[in-house]
């Protein structure tokens, strides 16, 4: 089961496909690199998005790309990737903004230094609101002071980790994004798609790279990860 749980796949939502025609083609490179699913997660900013009005727009270019997408193009499902904000764990729009009707929200951390409060909202959104927070690109932030302390949340229970296809395939922090990989941090893989030209999705390229380095037992804990994901998306479609 090769999902692909992070992808800015929706045309004209955020700054990710900027048109139908991108967003048609994107599933087709999608199908080529065997994705059997991808959920579509535009990002969310508490800051600057009407709750009520961000979540019918994204509906609604999500149900014309299904209508649009060419038979055998791989199964489309609608989510967000929420940017981490003050009071996430309290606020009632979080349990709004879920992986489809699933309990796992895709969280994303600031690019900032990561505080005790940050750390301890994120425990709280498993603890308090019952939600499995996955935290979006681990990869991203490895070299980051505290980075370690945000690894403690998956170490304990509280979240998972998505890591980006593209961490592996290129960019300076491929070792460590490989170490993450079999120290056994991760449990999803995205590939955080915006693009035709500047971030199309490599999932299969990512598989190949992962299955080399590591040989396959890594990729395999991601499939069957997914598998859980998909058949509860299915049941809440
Ligand atoms: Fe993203």
């Amino acid at each position: 089961m090769l999902l692909d749980i992070h992808s800015h796949i929706l045309p004209q939502i955020d700054d990710g496909s900027s048109s139908m025609k991108e967003s048609l083609k994107l599933m087709s490179i999608q199908k080529e690199q065997g994705a059997d699913a991808i959920i579509a997660t535009p990002h969310f900013y508490a800051d600057y998005c009407d709750l009520y009005e961000y979540t019918q727009n994204a509906l609604e270019a999500f149900n014309h790309l299904k209508k649009n997408a060419n038979e055998g193009t791989p199964e489309l499902f609608l989510g967000y990737e929420v940017k981490y904000f003050n009071g996430i764990s309290e606020n009632e729009l979080t349990n709004k903004l879920t992986l489809g009707n699933t309990e796992f929200i895709l969280v994303e951390m600031p690019y900032a230094p990561i505080s005790e409060k940050m750390l301890d909202e994120i425990e709280a959104i498993s603890l308090n609101l019952g939600l499995t927070p996955i935290l979006a690109h681990v990869d991203r932030y490895v070299s980051f002071p505290g980075f370690r302390d945000v690894m403690k949340l998956v170490d304990d229970g509280y979240a998972k980790a998505q890591i980006n296809a593209d961490s592996i395939l290129c960019g300076s922090d491929k070792r460590k994004s490989l170490k993450l990989i079999s120290d056994g941090y991760i449990s999803y893989l995205g590939s955080d798609a915006h693009s035709v030209n500047e971030r199309p999705p490599r999932i299969n390229e990512f598989k190949q790279r992962l299955n080399k380095k590591l040989g396959p037992s890594y990729f395999e804990k991601i499939e069957k990860n997914s598998l859980e994901i998909y058949q509860k998306l299915r049941k809440g479609v």
